[in-house]
């Protein structure tokens, strides 16, 4: 039987849209909440004339939003059924950039990627952006360290959690990927050594081994050396694993290498949050050892549980390169990231982006600088929905696999989940069939291994993640029934052709 919202719930969960013009604020609040899921697909919504009496605007307003809802193909309007939810096909997943046209993952959950849907006010930022946009149409719009506004925006977010920053150090990048390869070519030559966590994120790993570096990968705390430092089930993680700084610390003064790229904001993909002390621990071991240290701080506004940050990793360092982005906390279809550059650096930093690209779009720029500039009251939304879309996967892994391990991060986009046998490969192998796609532990190790882990990404809607994980158990039995799949899987990465 067809489900319908009733017109109070529907009313209730776009109070508050924004009234200019009232149709497409209204419009803008139901594909909010039909792209995050607490409308469901498939479900019908109220009448306009239902709606227009609760909500008290005119019939115009109601019809012209749903009307708009069906043009982008959030809604379909159905003989004798009214207006049901529906979300656009193909368009805006991912697999529409990956596949062949035609070979979509159709059907299937796709926790590949640690990344959302839109943040809500990203549209209202990308309208003001278009009026502002004829301001700058008599320039060139070529901008190789960015848009000054946004520079100083940047600039200022950092100075506001205690990082005194000059406009002058920010370059501003097509994403964070795009700062951590101009990074990688500002520093490494080929036979370069240079030092990543493992696990760590995957497109990182390639980026340095593209530049020619010669990548040795440090336990950043969670991997397979220690089964007595992992947690207990869904239990909460004390600090980020004990060996992390000394770990690194050890290696950095062992190997001597020109760069080290660190994840210590919500780590992808364990979560982890590194503390103030670890931070000075690496930071007088890096300086010893004369690195540079490249420090993503991609998911550092996905502090979910709201804990008191730690300085950022360029306070105890100085020579750092710290890469930002808006794509976690925002929206990865933004494309806007960033550098902060030391200031003897920048010179050589810049002229690499140059041989790369000319500069990110002026739109863009454009709209991340208003997101930015009003971060302090935006993202809560955010935070809210992956919280609990994290306890509910945590929940559901224990209820469904109890012999899986699993941290409940402070914060980020993914759990980090210890296997009881060395067989990530094979299950990422076996839920395809399952209808769930993943990325398997060997994808976020530098040097092989952690085939006795697998990611989970949290950034799904809640039912969705019950599904998938119901799915994972019935996959695993079948991974561990199965004398045909190799209890030894490859450790080689590259199977999936990007994770987030
Ligand atoms: C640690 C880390 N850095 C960078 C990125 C890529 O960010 P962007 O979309 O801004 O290029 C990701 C994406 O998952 C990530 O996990």
């Amino acid at each position: 039987m067809q489900r319908a919202a009733t017109v109070s719930q529907i009313a209730a969960l776009v109070s508050g849209f924004d009234p200019g013009p009232a149709y497409r604020g209204l419009a803008d609040a139901l594909r909010v909440v039909i792209t995050d899921g607490r409308v469901p697909v498939g479900v019908r919504l109220p009448s306009e004339r239902q709606l227009t009496t609760a909500l008290g605007v005119s019939r115009t307003t109601v019809a012209r939003a749903y009307a708009e809802l069906r043009d982008h193909g959030f809604l379909a309007s159905r003989q004798g059924s009214g207006w049901v939810t529906m979300l656009p096909q193909a368009r805006g997943r991912r697999g529409d950039h990956l596949l062949p046209v035609g070979d979509q993952p159709h059907g299937k959950i796709d926790l590949t990627m640690a990344a959302h849907a839109a943040d809500p006010c990203i549209l209202a930022a990308y309208r003001r952006a278009v009026d502002q946009l004829p301001g700058y149409l008599a320039g060139a719009g070529y901008h190789p360290a960015g848009l000054p506004e946004l520079r100083e925006a940047v600039a200022s977010s950092f100075a506001d959690r205690g990082l005194p920053t000059d406009p002058d150090q920010i370059v501003i990048t097509a994403g964070a990927l795009a700062a951590v390869a101009i990074a990688a070519r500002a520093l490494v030559r080929p036979g370069t050594r240079v030092l990543l966590e493992s696990p760590t994120y995957p497109n990182a790993i390639a980026t340095f081994e593209s530049a020619g570096a010669r990548v040795s990968g440090i336990d950043a705390g969670h991997a397979d050396s220690g089964q007595d430092d992992f947690a207990q089930v869904c239990s909460v993680p004390e600090g980020s694993g004990p060996t992390w700084a000394g770990d690194v610390s050890a290696a950095a003064e062992q190997l001597r290498p020109a760069a080290a790229y660190l994840v210590p904001d919500f780590h992808n993909p364990t979560g982890a949050l590194r503390s103030a002390g670890e931070r000075q621990q690496v930071a007088d071991a890096l300086g010893r050892a004369g690195t540079t240290a490249v420090i993503d701080e991609s998911f550092v506004m996905l502090n979910l549980d709201g804990i008191p940050m730690p300085d950022p990793f360029a306070c105890h360092h100085e020579d750092t390169l710290t890469v930002g982005s808006l794509s976690k906390s925002f929206w990865g279809g933004l494309r806007v990231g960033w550098l902060r550059v030391p200031a003897p650096r920048m010179d050589a930093v810049v002229r690499v982006r140059l041989s790369l690209d000319l500069g990110a779009p002026v739109l863009e720029q454009l709209a991340a600088t208003r997101l930015l500039e009003d971060r302090h009251l935006r993202g809560q939304q955010l935070r809210d929905r992956l919280r609990a879309s994290r306890d509910t996967a945590i929940a559901a892994l224990a209820r469904h696999l109890p012999d899986w391990s699993v941290w409940r991060p402070p914060g980020g986009l993914s759990l980090w989940c210890r296997l009881p046998e060395a067989r990530s490969s094979a299950l990422v192998a076996k839920a395809e069939g399952y209808g769930v796609l993943l990325a398997a532990g060997p994808e976020f190790a530098p040097e092989g291994g952690l085939d006795r882990f697998v990611r989970i990404p949290y950034s799904e809607p809640e039912e969705i993640l019950e599904d998938a994980i119901e799915r994972l158990a019935a996959a695993w039995r079948d991974t561990l029934g199965d004398p045909a799949t190799p209890r030894r899987a490859r450790t080689v990465r590259g199977s999936t052709a990007l994770v987030s």
